[in-house]
């Protein structure tokens, strides 16, 4: 009985401990941070990294601890993010984060940093649930794909409620959408689509989908399939719903060429080219990440594990592990 009491008390302090330092070991005046992104040119991810450059700089000035972030572009290819994440660890980094290219397939990643002990910070491509329960070293951060959904829908529902000529355009009672989806290997495209038409269906819009397709999170892409939709259906096209900005940036660029104006197109993100957009009545919506917390959790988690300490609790973590960054619905209003 003594032997069990001592041995789930011994447990639990290692559990403690989990981020937290020695009281031998001195405190480091330094930390090195390795981030290696999916892809450098996406819009969202370079949102994100200019604030957590900020949020770096910030964390130096007020605790006078020497930061570098070692930030490199994976290029689409997982081969060369494992091969970025083993440079980071040959370089000492204390702490990596990361955005898989291959969500699937972090596995390879994991190994390497639970073999050097470096704890690892995944961000907005969750790594499988599998991989994630690895080790008590391994966190996520996020935003919830079926509330950013959710909020996506509503912002139409409540439109079509106080404004029903403002959604159905050609006042017939239905309102035609086309549809943009992000990768089919991203977590939040499926849900996000789902989501935001059970949304809109839920809420009493009358809607009818004309087409849909993915696009992969890009305007060029985006652009050009909303063009063949708008030579095949032209103006019955009413509502472009899309799960990103970058998407809903390029159909509008496609219904700027065609000078069609007046179709309603949301997007998600809330990054800057979206929220110009939105400001000049162009995207009617967008369901915005707060990119200060999304970052600042980033840098906080990440510096709390460099320095071996408590764990921020600013950023209450879901089981221990994946934090949800807070969203809102930015709209632009319309004249009654
Ligand atoms: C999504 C975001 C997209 C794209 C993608 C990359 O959360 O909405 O714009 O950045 O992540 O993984």
């Amino acid at each position: 009985m003594i032997l069990k009491k001592v041995l789930f008390l011994s447990l639990t302090c290692m559990l403690l401990a989990a981020c937290q330092s020695s009281q031998k070991e001195e405190q480091k005046t330094s930390i090195r941070i390795g981030i290696s992104l999916y892809r450098g040119d996406d819009t969202f991810i370079n949102n994100i990294r200019s604030v957590l450059e900020e949020k770096a700089k910030e964390y130096e000035r007020e605790r006078g601890i020497k930061v570098t972030l070692d930030i490199q572009d994976a290029k689409g290819s997982q081969n060369t993010q494992n091969n970025q994440v083993e440079r980071f660890i040959s370089l000492g980094c204390d702490v990596l984060c990361i955005n898989p290219v291959d969500r699937m397939d972090a596995s390879v990643m994991i190994d390497r940093a639970m073999a050097a002990k470096v704890p690892v910070v995944f961000f907005n491509r969750q790594p499988v649930e599998e991989d994630m329960n690895r080790w008590d070293q391994l966190y996520y951060i996020g935003v919830d794909a079926k509330e950013t959904a959710v909020l996506q829908g509503q912002m139409v529902v409540e439109l079509y409620k106080k404004q029903p000529g403002a959604v159905d355009l050609n006042g017939d009672g239905v309102i035609s959408y086309v549809l943009l989806e992000g990768e089919s290997s991203h977590q939040d495209s499926l849900i996000r689509t789902e989501w935001s038409i059970q949304t809109l269906k839920d809420g009493g819009v009358p809607i009818e989908k004309i087409a849909g397709g993915i696009a992969n999170w890009e305007r060029s892409q985006a652009s050009a399939m909303m063009e063949q939709w708008l030579d095949a259906y032209g103006d019955t096209i009413e509502l472009v719903v899309s799960n990103n900005d970058d998407m809903a940036l390029g159909a509008i660029d496609a219904l700027d060429r065609e000078g069609i104006q007046g179709v309603n197109v949301i997007g998600i993100d809330g990054t800057t080219p979206g929220i110009e957009a939105l400001k000049s009545g162009k995207l009617l919506g967008t369901v915005s990440a707060n990119k200060e917390l999304y970052a600042s959790a980033i840098m906080e988690l990440a510096a709390s594990c460099a320095m071996k300490g408590e764990l921020p609790r600013e950023y209450p973590l879901t089981d221990g592990t994946y934090y949800w960054t807070p969203q809102e619905i930015l709209i632009h209003e319309l004249e009654d």
